[in-house]
């Protein structure tokens, strides 16, 4: 009864901030997003009947919230295998956690396909997506590779609310530069954040009126190969997300003066013919999104951005899976 996993975070073009519900963690609105290949999450899951409860490592460490958010998470497994055995949990990542890289994305992820595999429960890929979602919305587009869709759903259950792949990395293997500014840990998770940003922000109704165009307009991109076009529509949402974290109260900043700094940088390389946009999470890194000839130049204009402590190059990336059982990374 144990399984090693392997996940990779994903960064949604078109992003997601509100929910309709939120005992079943359900979206308010899609969204749509690529999947990384240069950032991982390795979890090890070994369910154990000598065991009172679960044993929770991340990272090499025990943390109350984060087993209470997990143990609630096996939970759900526990039930659809009609099974009340505790679990040793192991994860780890080999970026930075919590920072707006999106660990809750792969973490989650990695956990569902691990669990799925220890138990024998051999769940579908919407499924697994279903249930990672459970865990955190973004978690449930990292179940795929590639280009990603992730569906709001209409039903109360959220039997609808899944992600699907839209496109292979392969049919389309853009870069994405991501520069980091900072690796503290940031102060408002996305949870509380967008539960704040969906009770105070006086945008949060028309930033979700316009999610269903901009993914209509997203998707047709994709499908298109139509780099320009999903550059413009991507910043916008991306924008429009910051824009109604900012009206929220107390105002959500998650920028520093180098994420500033990184997009007009971006901006003067789109000047210059560059193929590149930027997008922003719940933190301050930013990531660039480039044509593949393009990434080293976008790579080199960002390292010398004042305040940039990092840059990395990913291609995109597979979805979650089954690896060699071994100790997760960390
Ligand atoms: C800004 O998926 O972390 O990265 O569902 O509450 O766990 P929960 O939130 P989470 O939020 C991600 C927010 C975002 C945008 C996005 O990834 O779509």
């Amino acid at each position: 009864m144990h399984a090693t996993a392997q996940a990779q975070p994903n960064i949604a073009l078109v992003k997601y901030w509100g929910k309709r519900d939120a005992a079943l963690n359900l979206p308010a609105a899609g969204s749509l997003s690529i999947t990384l290949d240069a950032l991982h999450t390795r979890t090890r899951v070994r369910f154990d009947d000598s065991l009172d409860a679960d044993d929770i490592a991340l990272n090499g460490e025990h943390d109350a919230t984060q087993t209470r958010k997990i143990d609630a998470f096996l939970d759900l497994f526990r039930a659809r295998a009609g099974i009340a055995t505790r679990a040793h949990v192991e994860s780890g990542n080999d970026f930075p956690t919590g920072a707006g890289l999106a660990s809750s994305a792969s973490g989650f992820a990695a956990l569902a396909i691990a669990v799925d595999r220890a138990l024998r429960l051999e769940l579908d890929a919407h499924e697994l997506s279903m249930l990672a979602r459970r865990g955190s919305g973004s978690a449930a587009r990292s179940i795929f590779g590639g280009f990603v869709e992730m569906a709001p759903g209409t039903r109360a259950d959220g039997e609808d609310a899944f992600a699907t792949p839209l496109l292979d990395a392969r049919a389309w293997p853009l870069k994405v530069v991501v520069a980091v500014t900072s690796r503290k840990k940031k102060a408002v998770d996305s949870r509380a954040g967008m539960e704040t940003s969906q009770r105070t922000s006086p945008y949060y109704r028309d930033w979700i009126a316009t999610v269903p165009g901009d993914l209509d307009a997203a998707r047709s991109a994709v499908q298109a190969r139509d780099f320009e076009k999903l550059g413009a529509v991507s910043e916008a949402s991306c924008l429009a997300m910051h824009a109604v974290m900012l009206a929220t109260r107390p105002a959500l900043i998650y920028w520093n003066g180098a994420t500033l700094e990184c997009i007009q940088c971006v901006r003067a390389l789109q000047a210059d013919g560059t193929g590149v946009f930027f997008t922003i999470d719940a933190g301050p890194q930013v990531k660039a999104v480039c044509l593949p000839d393009d990434a080293t130049r976008v790579a080199d204009a960002l390292r010398a951005v004042t305040g940039v402590e990092e840059v990395l190059i990913s291609g995109l990336g597979e979805g979650a899976r089954i690896v060699e059982d071994a100790h997760a990374c960390a």
